[in-house]
């Protein structure tokens, strides 16, 4: 256990959770929820950033209720863009990193193709123009950041499609699931684990050049935004008969297209990210949605 203090926000998140417990081991992970960390608050973000003192700061904490961000514009943009903006400004402020996390839905999901980090954002709805938003802000501030650009997050802890699914399927024999928009279930598990690879590749003497730690001039080489998500493609449709035969469920699931379960919030039908510039920079290859979905599932 080195003497580094990582300074964790979201702990009750579905990625937080397993932040948790991936960056242990680490350093002293200083988790917080809501109540330890309001992000809603500036002043508070800068004073608890202060008193921890982190080495490293990871934000997996966001506004993620997509729909309802269509109607609580403020309140997402102060989550998701405002507070990622003060964080990084703390980062830069106190010579340390931030990891933070983003989503598909910054890019406008017409692309005929996979998208790499390269391509034009776009983003179609509100919480995605906030997520781009609080890129920028981290960009703008100077400070060495990762950012992972990541898609449809499950796991054991909050809501998710694969938990809807399964409660679905408990008491109805056949669903109608769109089949028109394509992506790549990620589980909130690997998200942390690699997240976790990374920062210790930072501190690894091997992998970072010679001395243990290289710092803060490690991380500002790595700076920028990449792809994480799960290995392969699949559509809502086919993820539901995914879970459904793996659970050894006999919920008969009927694909129709998006214009057929209007939803406030427009979603990209293309949602294909390519993990190339992640394994590039960190050698790090994802496991295929299909193999991490099975691990999840025994545990739910
Ligand atoms: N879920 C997805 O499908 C998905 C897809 C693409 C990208 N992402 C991104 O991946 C990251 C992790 O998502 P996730 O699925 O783990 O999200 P999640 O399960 O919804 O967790 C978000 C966490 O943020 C916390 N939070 C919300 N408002 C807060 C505030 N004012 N102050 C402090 N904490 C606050 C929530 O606290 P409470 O527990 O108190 O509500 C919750 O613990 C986010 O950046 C998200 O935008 C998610």
């Amino acid at each position: 256990m080195s003497d580094k203090r990582i300074l964790l926000t979201g702990v009750n998140g579905q990625v937080g959770f397993e932040l948790a417990r991936s960056l242990q081991g680490l350093g002293t992970v200083v988790a917080l929820d809501r109540a330890g960390l309001d992000l809603s608050s500036p002043d508070k973000i800068r004073e608890v950033v202060r008193s921890v003192s982190p080495s490293l700061i990871v934000n997996p904490a966001a506004y993620t209720a997509v729909d309802k961000a269509e109607t609580e514009r403020d309140a997402a943009h102060a989550i998701n863009a405002t507070a990622p903006g003060i964080l990084a400004e703390e980062a830069k402020r106190g010579g340390i990193p931030l990891i933070h996390y983003s989503t598909d839905y910054v890019y406008a999901g017409d692309k005929n193709g996979i998208y790499t980090e390269a391509d034009p954002t776009d983003p179609q709805n509100v919480y995605g123009a906030s997520k781009l938003a609080g890129e920028e802000a981290i960009r703008a501030s100077g400070c060495a950041h990762v950012i992972f650009r990541t898609s449809w997050v499950y796991g054991v802890q909050g809501g998710n499609f694969v938990k809807t699914m399964l409660r679905l399927a408990a008491d109805r024999p056949a669903l109608k699931v769109v089949g028109d928009q394509w992506g790549a279930p990620t589980s909130a598990r690997t998200i942390a684990d690699i997240t976790a690879h990374i920062v210790a590749q930072a501190a690894s003497p091997q992998l970072s050049g010679g001395t243990s730690d290289k710092g803060l001039v490690w991380w500002e080489a790595k700076s920028g935004v990449y792809h994480l998500v799960a290995g392969g493609e699949t559509n809502w449709a086919e993820y539901a008969k995914t879970i459904f035969a793996l659970k050894g469920l006999g919920c008969e699931v009927t694909a129709i297209p998006a214009s057929e379960y209007p939803v406030p919030a427009k979603r990209p039908s293309n949602s294909r990210l390519s993990t190339e510039k992640l394994q590039q920079t960190f050698g790090i290859q994802p496991p295929q949605w299909e193999v991490a979905l099975r691990h999840c599932l025994e545990s739910i």
